[in-house]
């Protein structure tokens, strides 16, 4: 038994993959007779079961292999799987550090685990001599990380991450939904030194995909085989392949989107430093910026009445609203709406 092995649930290990039409016969030519579709039409057919396409073009832009590479419908189908692979229901648990995505409770509970959640220190980074005690625990599975974190927007320090990697035995997943935001590099290339590290990265943020519904995971061949053996045959639909795909070739528009936004979050930040009614904008890496106001239900009640729809994460943060960086007319809107406020 392998050291992965060793981790994942015997029902899983046991697991036959299901074999779908296109797993035993993925030619391109011929009559097809094999999967009981309907022969008319032009979403007629099933979509490739191993994204195939789409892999080659990820692995590529990600200086990576097609076989380190996970398709899913979007990050929280990973979250889901490596629960499902990795924790045994009522017995094993898993690590996050809070604030942080709601989505890994979510899948923990929906998976019978329970999720300890540590709290971040002051600057929203891991509390490492909390965190040691846990990092030997044999009932701790696996330990999520996201960096930058949602909705603090802060980089994880990345040392905290190798320290953990090189004394934790379970699985460590770290959420990088954001990181084409940071201006830092993702942790990707780590794959190849630590076997039970799993890199998650969505086109739903920096691609501007979210309606496509595609995430990646990235890791070594055996996690990826787990997580390919156990997701659902067509996971990701054809035309939303097709559409990331195409997108994918379009560098330059994401370059200058990429630029834009990073831009924007930088003026929207200086705009609102100035303003009375906020008393804090914390620093981002990411996309959107956590914003400390007086009385956060209040202003966003009060912005929702202007037409104009902010997160309000007071109960994860007190008193913060998280506001994701929009067009600059949007952002305009935004701090005019504010400067009337005040
Ligand atoms: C940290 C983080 N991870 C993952 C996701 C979800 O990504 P996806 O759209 O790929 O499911 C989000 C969405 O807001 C997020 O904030």
């Amino acid at each position: 038994m392998t050291a992965i092995e060793a981790l994942v649930r015997p029902n899983i290990l046991q697991l036959q993959a299901y074999s779908s039409a296109r797993d035993e016969f993925s030619g391109q030519e011929g009559i097809f007779l094999d999967a009981n579709e309907n022969p008319y039409g032009t979403l007629n057919r099933y979509p490739d079961p191993h994204q195939r396409a789409l892999k080659a073009k990820i692995a590529a832009i990600k200086e990576t292999k097609p076989e380190n590479v996970f398709i899913g419908n979007g990050s929280d189908e990973i979250f889901d799987l490596v629960f499902r692979i990795f924790c045994r229901p009522g017995q094993d648990k898993a690590l996050t550090f809070s604030p942080t995505y709601g989505m890994y409770r979510v899948c923990a509970g929906v998976n019978q685990v329970e999720l300890l959640q540590l709290p971040l220190d002051r600057s929203f980074q891991i509390d490492m001599e909390q965190t040691f005690a846990y990092l030997d625990s044999p009932d701790i599975k696996l330990i999520i990380i996201c960096s930058p974190n949602n909705p603090t927007g802060n980089l994880i320090r990345r040392s905290d991450i190798i320290h953990i990697l090189d004394h934790f035995k379970g699985m460590v997943l770290v959420d990088e939904a954001y990181i084409d935001f940071s201006g830092t590099g993702s942790m990707i290339h780590l794959i190849d030194t630590y076997d039970r590290l799993i890199v998650s990265q969505t086109c739903s943020k920096a691609r501007g995909l979210a309606s496509c519904r595609v995430g990646m995971a990235f890791s070594g061949n055996e996690v990826i085989a787990l997580m390919n053996k156990v997701k659902l045959p067509y996971n990701v639909s054809g035309p939303n392949q097709k559409a990331v795909l195409e997108a994918l070739e379009d560098s330059e528009n994401y370059q200058q989107n990429l630029e834009l936004l990073t831009k924007e979050r930088e003026r929207l930040k200086k705009r609102l430093e100035g303003m009375s009614v906020i008393k804090k904008v914390y620093p981002s890496r990411a996309n959107f910026l956590l914003v400390e106001v007086e009385d956060a239900d209040m202003l966003y009640r009060d912005l929702a009445s202007r037409g104009i729809v902010t997160r309000n994460r007071s109960k994860q943060v007190s008193n913060c609203l998280r506001i994701s960086v929009g067009t600059p007319a949007e952002n305009d809107a935004l701090t005019d709406a504010l400067k009337n406020m005040s």
